[in-house]
């Protein structure tokens, strides 16, 4: 699969790091591919970098931006037709990075109404990436990551592709209810979770 990443940061590496190890095509989407530190990028030398506003044209979009700068990254791309954008954020602001009070707002369900037409599928936002680094397999287990998503065919989607990661996945339904358990803040966020496989 090709995939977009909006941003080129943690999440970003960590998760092109995986997925051209299975395989996968990546193109980071930066604020300015001309200023990207190449060396950071240097092992993974199949990634091509791109604008934000080609990189949004992709088929498979993940949104790996700090909260406070999701607006204007996806301004930068004004229709989606059908196409998935994966959340990856957190609503973590400042510095030092806090939690924003949501107000028991659901995250996704705020980026979902800047991308009117995507299919938004929130993914790899409730594990560390320092833990996500470590890799799926954990003695006799799998590492899990939760999904949440309404569109049914675009989650199967981004399912599959986490599968071939080498990752387990549980779905936790649909945006408005498994949003708010994975997200910052909710009873999932942050939990490294492992699926026995003794117990599948
Ligand atoms: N770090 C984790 O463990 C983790 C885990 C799960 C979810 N998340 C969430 O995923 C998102 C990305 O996290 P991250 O840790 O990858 O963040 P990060 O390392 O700080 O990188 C974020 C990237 O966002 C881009 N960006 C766009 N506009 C920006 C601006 N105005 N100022 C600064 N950067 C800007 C930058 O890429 P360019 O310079 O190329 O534009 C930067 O590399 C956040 O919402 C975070 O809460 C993080």
């Amino acid at each position: 699969m090709k995939l977009s990443i909006l941003g080129s940061g943690r999440v970003a590496y960590s998760v092109a790091r995986r997925a051209i190890a299975a395989g996968h095509e990546i193109v980071i989407g930066a604020r300015d591919p001309s200023k990207i530190d190449r060396k950071k990028w240097v092992e993974l030398p199949s990634v091509k970098f791109t604008s934000i506003s080609e990189a949004g044209l992709g088929d498979v979009v993940l949104l790996a931006v700090p909260w406070e700068h999701v607006d204007h990254i996806l301004e930068q791309i004004p229709t989606w037709d059908r196409r998935i954008l994966i959340d990856a954020t957190n609503p973590f602001v400042g510095n030092p990075l806090r939690l924003l009070d949501m107000g028991g707002q659901n995250a996704s369900l705020l980026i979902s109404k800047k991308v009117p037409g995507a299919a938004v599928v929130k993914a790899f936002n409730s594990i560390k990436m320092e833990i996500f680094d470590l890799g799926p397999k954990v003695k006799s287990g799998t590492r899990i990551l939760f999904v949440s998503g309404d569109q049914r065919q675009a989650k199967e989607r981004v399912i599959d592709f986490i599968e071939s990661l080498g990752f387990k996945t549980i779905d936790l339904g649909g945006l408005a209810e498994g949003g708010l358990i994975q997200q910052a803040g909710g009873p999932l966020a942050g939990k490294d979770i492992i699926l026995n496989e003794s117990n599948s």
